[in-house]
């Protein structure tokens, strides 16, 4: 049984909004990212899953328990952070942090202390004056406040400067370390990219793809770019039954699209030119991204 469990869930807001027949699920110490365009239905299947709403038609569940029926029991016990915060006003942070503790049961303060150094955050100023970083920080704290473990995770570094997203990944690593369980909500690729071991997108409401991305790193086609020394080198080349994604008579340049399969054949080609310069271009999963959405295809490769 995996720890959390989306099955064919489907909540139709009209007008084709809402999340159709949507299945995912997260084994005990993995991290699963949830990738998808704005109004993809990434927080409405997050809000099934945290039993704030009543699935149309199938389920979700957390440890075995039914998001719904133990909306009260997983809400206390996993650690959740929303992807919009509205903090109460007319406090501290350290009083809304201490409110905080008393609610969850928190009694030992030393892994709030922790988080507090890990994400820089002084909390002992009135949450009207924090910055939208700091509330951010403030949210991040609270929700790991009682090392929960399962983290369930609406586009936790929105709002957060490069340095912070960083420290934010580096964290989720050491919690998956610790056999965390997380799901990961996100359209920041670098971010799915660093951290998760299976990712799915989800676009207009419903799962199109789902992939481990280090096969699809390997699996993906590579691109080189070759510039040669002389025409005449540069037309011979050129004249290879290569996939040429471009050629450049100008520059002396070729841009080859290759499958792994071919690579080999292509290196003991080029070495028989005389070329200036030589560059792969590492595999990208932003790149990837933005071609799927685009092309609007259903990826079939990797599954
Ligand atoms: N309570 C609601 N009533 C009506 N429509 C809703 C409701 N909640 C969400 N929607 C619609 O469902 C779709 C999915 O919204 P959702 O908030 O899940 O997207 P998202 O993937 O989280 O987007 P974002 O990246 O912008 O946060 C959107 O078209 C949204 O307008
Ligand atoms: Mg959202």
């Amino acid at each position: 049984m995996s720890v959390i469990e989306v099955d064919h869930l489907t909540k139709d807001y009209g007008h084709g909004r809402g999340v159709f027949d949507v299945c995912a699920h997260v084994d005990k110490g993995e991290c699963f990212g949830f990738l998808g365009p704005n109004g993809a239905g990434k927080s409405t299947t997050i809000r099934h899953l945290m039993g704030f709403s009543k699935p149309q038609s199938g389920s979700t569940a957390i440890d075995g328990l039914d998001s719904w029926v133990h909306s009260a029991q997983l809400q206390h016990e996993v650690g959740y952070l929303p992807g919009e915060i509205a903090f109460p006003s007319g406090m501290t942070g350290t009083q809304f942090l201490k409110m905080q503790q008393k609610m969850r049961g928190v009694t030992d303060p030393a892994y709030l202390e922790k988080l507090l150094k890990t994400f820089e955050l002084n909390p002992n100023i009135g949450l009207k004056q924090m910055s939208l970083g700091t509330k951010r920080k403030l949210a991040v704290v609270t929700a790991f406040m009682h090392d929960p473990q399962i983290l369930i995770l609406d586009e936790p570094t929105s709002g957060l400067d490069p340095i912070m997203q960083e420290i934010f990944i580096d964290y989720i690593l050491e919690e998956k370390k610790r056999g965390k369980t997380i799901f990961l909500s996100s359209h920041i690729f670098h971010e799915v990219d660093a951290s998760c071991d299976r990712i799915a997108i989800i676009k207009d409401g419903k799962i199109v793809s789902e992939f481990d991305p280090e096969v699809l790193k390997k699996e993906s086609d590579k691109i080189y770019r070759v510039t040669f020394q002389d025409k005449k080198q540069w037309e011979a080349f050129t004249t290879h039954n290569y996939h040429f994604t471009s050629i450049n008579a100008r520059k002396l340049r070729a841009r080859i699209q290759l499958k792994n399969s071919e690579i080999t054949s292509f290196l003991a080609d080029i070495s028989e030119y005389h070329i200036s310069d030589f560059t792969e271009f590492p595999f990208s999963l932003e790149d990837y991204f933005m071609k799927f959405y685009r092309e609007d295809k259903v990826f079939e490769g990797v599954k």
